[in-house]
Parts: C-alpha cells; structure tokens; sequence
C-alpha cells in the first residue's frame, strides 16, 4: 500500500512561558484531525507535543507537499492560535508567519517532515521531535545512525544494510543540495554536516533500493523570516527494521548526549536530553533542549502507537549526563561557546549597543 506519513508542527503558544502546551490546544487539534479522518482525507493521525511545539502526525495517500493536507495543519494551527489567545498563552500564533495560506506551509512558519513509500510486510517507524534547538540537531544522530558502525552494527553484519546509505544534505543559506554516498563520501560528508548551523542532512536513503529511510524537516525560522524570530524545533521521520537500522540502532546516538544550539532565547549552546513526551517541558535556563521518540507500527496507514520511547531507565544516565553538561556550560554565563556566536543569537543588542558607544570607540 503506498502511504505519505507527513509530520506538521509549529508552536501556537506556551504554557507557562515556553515550557509545554496547554490541554485544551492538543484537544482542539486531536477534535479537527478526527473530523479529517471521519472525512476520509485522512487515514489516521496522531497528535501530540514536544515542550510548547504542537505536532500532527498524519498518514495519508495524497502525496508530499499536498494542499488539502498543508490546508488541514494550517487551519488546526490557526485554530488552536484561538484557543491560546482565549487563554492568554504565552507567544499565540508565534509560528505562523502569513496571515493567509497560499497552498504549502513550507515557509510559512510550521516544520514538515514527509515521506511516501509503499508500506512493508511490518512497517516500523520512529518519529524524533525536539524542543528549543533547530534543524541541525539531527545531523550528528543521523550519521551515527546510518553511517557509523561503531553505533549500527548492522551496516557491517547485516548484508542488506552493508551497501550503506546516500545522505541528501542541503545548504539551508544558499538554497542548494548534494548527495553523499556512504560510506565512501563519508570524510567529504563530514566537512559540511560537521556545520549543522548551515549544512542540514534532508534525507537518508538505502543505497540498494533507493528506499527512503530517513526525512526531516529543515526550515530555518530565522531564513524563512528575514530574520531570527524562532527556533525550528526540528521534527525527523525514520524507518526502521528490516532494510533499515533496528530501534535500538536508532535510539543509540542518544544514549551519549550532543550539545546543539536553541537554548535559552534561541542564543545558546547546551546538551540535547532525550526524554519520555510527558517530560518534554523545558524550564530550566528554558531548557535544556529536549528530544523525544514516538514509535509506530504501521498497519494499512494505521498508527499503531505511539510507544513513547525514551521512556527507559536505560536513558537515565543519558539525562544525568545531560545535567552534569549543562551545568558546566552555565558556569560560562553570557560567554562563548555557552551563549551562541554574534551573528547566530535569536535576540542581540548589539546594533543599539554599538550604536551608544559609537563615539567612544578610538582607533588602535
Ligand atoms: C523560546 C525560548 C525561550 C524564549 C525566552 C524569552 O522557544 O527558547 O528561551 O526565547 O523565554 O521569550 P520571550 O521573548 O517570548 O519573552
Ligand atoms: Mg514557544
Ligand atoms: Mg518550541
């Protein structure tokens, strides 16, 4: 059966602050996802959260980048915008850059992750959604996961993973794409993804079949605006078994934490804790950035799920070690690399700073 499993997010308001999401916005979205279903454009949905980030979960057979579905997330985000506004949330609506949909969300403020592929015998899918960081946050995990064989064993015991992967990787300032096939790109691949700020892996695919394995999404708030009003808080598709890297292939990466950038005011540096959905409620320094991991099984579009997958005792070391880091980096206050460099901090005083000062600056 051939499927789109399309991922939409935006965050429409916070509760408290920027920590998590109000109940009554996941119960406006899940009563207008349930009439698409009822409706038929929908075959299943899912909607759940990442810290104050709204996720759908959508499976379909419209295709990718369709307008009935791109329609359906906007309405639900505009929506649930009303209900944080009747509440008074904090930043209603702060991802939704148009006042009007012109035919695609691409662009317009939500994240979309997408992919079409004909459902297997047993489809197994997990869908990483993270909190106060942007779009790059994946790039480490992904090479890891397919690329690494110290992480996925299978890439070297496995005959059919032991081809490898081809990584589709986008210059998200320049508006252009490459592919690298791995392994044997693999130290030319690393020259540019090793700058997640500007080099973003799109999509994996297996090098035999052409399958797609992997698809995030990688619209940059700060691009997309003209300027920096928001983190992306990246959402990431990946298949797996069979063909693909096991579960555990694919949570492994996150068992040794990574610093990404989006913490506190999208201008600082700080470790990703991978948590359980229900501790995606980043407050402390407003943060640090979280991630979590829904899991499904796929049955003729069906989500059968969400297994909420880091929900183990077996991340707890990760998220002790996700303290003992961030609190080294706080030691470092307002400086570099905690707090991000100039050009890339979400807020800065630096032009009316330098604008008082401009008479007292002397030639050296
Ligand atoms: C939002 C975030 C927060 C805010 C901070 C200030 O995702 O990362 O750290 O940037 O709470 O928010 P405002 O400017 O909305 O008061
Ligand atoms: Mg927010
Ligand atoms: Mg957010």
């Amino acid at each position: 059966m051939e499927l789109t499993l399309s991922v939409i997010k935006a965050d429409v308001g916070g509760y408290v602050g920027h920590s998590s999401m109000h109940p009554d916005l996941l119960q406006k979205a899940e009563e207008l996802m349930s009439s698409a279903k009822g409706q038929g454009l929908l075959i299943d949905y899912c909607v759940t959260r990442c810290g104050d980030d709204l996720q759908l979960i959508m499976t379909h057979q419209q295709g990718e980048d369709n307008e009935q579905i791109h329609k359906l997330a906007w309405d639900t985000f505009i929506e649930c915008t009303n209900v944080a506004k009747s509440l008074k949330l904090h930043g209603a609506g702060q991802d939704l850059l148009s006042d009007s949909f012109s035919g695609n969300v691409k662009g317009m403020g939500p994240g979309v992750a997408e992919m079409q592929f004909t459902e297997r015998q047993a489809e197994t899918i997990i869908i990483f959604m993270a909190d106060k960081t942007a779009s790059g946050a994946w790039n480490l995990p992904l090479y890891k996961i397919f690329a690494d064989p110290f992480n996925t064993i299978g890439l070297v015991i496995a005959s059919n993973m032991h081809s490898g992967f081809v990584f589709e990787v986008h210059d998200v300032k320049e508006h252009k794409k490459i592919n690298f096939s791995c392994p044997e790109d693999i130290y030319d691949m690393l020259v540019f993804i090793g700058a997640p700020g500007r080099y973003v892996i799109k999509s994996v695919s297996h090098k035999d079949t052409g399958e797609i394995a992997s698809s995030s999404s990688t619209q940059k708030l700060s691009f997309t605006a003209g300027r920096y009003i928001g983190k992306d808080d990246p959402v990431c598709i990946v298949r797996s078994q069979g063909l693909f890297p096991a579960v555990g292939e694919i949570l492994e990466p996150f068992a040794s934490p990574h610093i990404v950038e989006g913490w506190m005011r999208g201008s600082h540096n700080g470790p990703l804790m991978p948590v359980a959905i229900p501790q995606s409620n980043p407050c402390r320094f407003d943060g640090p950035p979280r991630v979590v991991a829904a899991g499904f099984q796929l049955a003729n579009g069906k989500l059968v799920g969400p297994r909420d997958l880091f929900d183990d005792p077996a991340f707890d070391d990760a998220r002790q070690q996700v303290n003992i880091m961030a609190n080294f980096m706080r030691r470092m206050g307002p400086f570099e690399p905690h707090r991000l460099p100039l050009d890339e901090m979400e807020y800065t005083t630096m032009p009316e700073v330098m604008n008082k000062l401009a008479s007292r600056f002397q030639d050296i």
